[in-house]
C-alpha cells in the first residue's frame, strides 16, 4: 500500500501533461500517416498482394490500409490499389477496371515480354518491384542479379494473380481436373461465407495480408537463395564445355541436384552459343554418374537429342554388352536420362551418341 501511495502520489500530477501530449503525438501520427486506399466488401489477391507490396517500402511501411469505395476518402490516400477506376502512377492511382484500362506489363515495358493483362497486383509490382526486391535482398537495384530475380517473381509468382484476377485461363480447351488451391482461390476462402451471420471482411483481409506476404517471402527466399546460385553454376559449365569435349555439346557438373534448365536455355542465348548443348553429367546421390538430354524446350518432354535407340530400357551387364561400355548402369526407356558408375562412362555414353547422330546425319546427307 505504501508503495501505491507513492506511484499515486509521483504519477498523479503529472497524468493530465503526459495524457495530453500523448493525445497529441497520437494526432500527430495519424495526420502524418501515409495510406493506402483500396475498395471494401469482397476481397481478391490482387489487392491484398498490392498492399502487401506497398508496405514492404520504406514510405508505406506503417501505412494505413483504408478500405472503402468513397472517393472522399479515397481522395485522402496517398496510394490507392484496385478501386477509383484511374490508372496514373503520377499520382500513384493503381486501378485496372476502368473500361479503357488494358495494359500488360509487355504494353508498358517493351522490354519485358508479359502480354498478361494487369491487374492491381501487376501495376504495383511493375512500379515498385525493383526497390522492393532491393530492400528484402540487400541487392542494388541496378544489380544484375535484381533483376533476374524481378523477372522471375513477376513471372512465377505475380503474373498468375494478374492473370487469375483479370478472368484469363491459362489455355484453350477443358482442364483435366481442377486446381483449388493457388493462392487466388485461397484468399478468395477467407471472405465471409455468404450464409454466415457477420459479413465483415476485415479480419479475412488480415489474414490474407499475412499469408500472400509470407508466400511471397517464401518464394523470393527460394529464387534468391537456391534458385539463383545455380545460374553461377551452370555459366561455369557451359564455359568449360570445350574441356570436356571438343564438340561442346556436353556440360558436366560436378555436383548433382542444381536446377540447371531454364538457366541453360537463358545462359545459351546470353552467352551466344551457337552448338546447342545436347547432354548434362552429373554425380547422383551415390556417387554414381548420370547423363541427362537437354529437352527442346522448357515445357518440353522432346529432347534435342535422346541417348542412342538401342540402349533405352537396358539395364547393367546387358547394356555394358550392348554398348561395349564398361559398368553402365542403366537407359530409360524414354532415353532421356542413362546412369554409369562413372564420369567417363557417362561421357562415354554422350559421346558415343554424338557420334550415331553425325553418322546418320551424313548418312542421309548423302541419300
Ligand atoms: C463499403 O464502403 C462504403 C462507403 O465507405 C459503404 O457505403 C458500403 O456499405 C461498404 N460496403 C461493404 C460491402 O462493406
Ligand atoms: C562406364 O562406361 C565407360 C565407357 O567406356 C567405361 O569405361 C566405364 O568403365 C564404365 N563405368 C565404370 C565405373 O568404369
Amino acid at each position: 500500500t505504501v508503495l501505491k501511495i507513492i506511484i499515486g502520489l509521483t504519477t498523479l500530477p503529472q497524468m493530465p501533461l503526459s495524457v495530453a501530449s500523448r493525445q497529441l503525438e497520437a494526432k500527430k501520427l495519424r495526420t502524418d500517416m501515409k495510406k493506402i486506399g483500396t475498395h471494401n466488401g469482397t476481397f481478391h489477391c490482387d489487392e491484398v498482394l498490392a498492399c502487401f507490396f506497398l508496405r514492404q517500402l520504406t514510405e508505406y511501411k506503417d501505412a494505413e490500409i483504408i478500405r472503402t469505395r468513397d472517393p472522399a476518402q479515397l481522395a485522402e490516400c496517398d496510394v490507392v490499389v484496385d478501386v477509383g477506376g484511374e490508372f496514373n502512377p503520377k499520382i500513384h492511382r493503381y486501378d485496372h477496371h476502368q473500361r479503357t484500362f488494358s495494359e500488360s506489363f509487355h504494353s508498358l515495358c517493351p522490354e519485358k515480354p508479359w502480354v498478361t493483362k494487369l491487374s492491381s497486383a501487376g501495376l504495383v509490382y511493375l512500379h515498385f518491384g525493383r526497390r522492393l526486391l532491393s530492400q528484402l535482398t540487400q541487392l542494388k537495384e541496378d544489380d544484375k542479379q535484381l533483376e533476374v530475380l524481378y523477372d522471375k517473381l513477376y513471372e512465377n509468382f505475380v503474373e498468375e494473380v494478374d492473370a487469375v484476377d483479370n478472368g484469363i485461363s491459362q489455355y484453350e480447351g477443358e482442364a483435366r481436373y481442377s486446381v483449388s488451391t493457388t493462392l487466388s482461390s485461397r484468399v478468395g476462402h477467407l471472405n465471409p461465407r455468404w450464409n454466415s451471420k457477420s459479413q465483415d471482411t476485415e479480419e479475412g483481409f488480415k489474414k490474407a495480408l499475412a499469408m500472400v506476404g509470407e508466400e511471397f517471402l517464401d518464394r523470393l527466399d527460394f529464387y534468391k537463395s537456391s534458385w539463383l546460385p545455380a545460374r553461377a553454376v551452370v555459366e561455369e559449365a557451359v564455359l568449360n564445355r570445350h574441356k570436356v569435349d571438343p564438340s561442346g555439346e556436353i556440360i558436366i557438373f560436378s555436383q548433382g541436384g542444381c536446377p540447371w534448365k531454364e538457366h541453360l536455355f537463358v545462359l545459351e542465348r546470353e552467352l551466344q552459343v551457337t552448338t546447342p548443348i545436347k547432354f548434362v553429367l552429373y554425380p547422383d546421390q551415390n556417387g554414381q554418374w548420370r547423363i541427362q538430354c537437354v529437352p527442346a524446350g522448357l515445357n518440353t518432354f522432346q529432347n534435342r537429342l535422346s541417348i542412342l535407340e538401342e540402349w533405352r530400357g537396358v539395364r547393367d551387364a546387358a547394356l555394358s554388352e550392348l554398348s561395349g561400355i564398361k559398368d553402365c548402369i542403366f537407359v530409360h526407356a524414354s532415353g532421356f536420362i542413362g546412369g554409369n558408375k562413372t564420369q567417363e562412362g557417362a561421357l562415354e555414353m554422350a559421346r558415343r551418341t554424338l557420334q550415331a547422330a553425325a553418322q546418320s546425319a551424313a548418312a542421309n546427307g548423302k541419300s
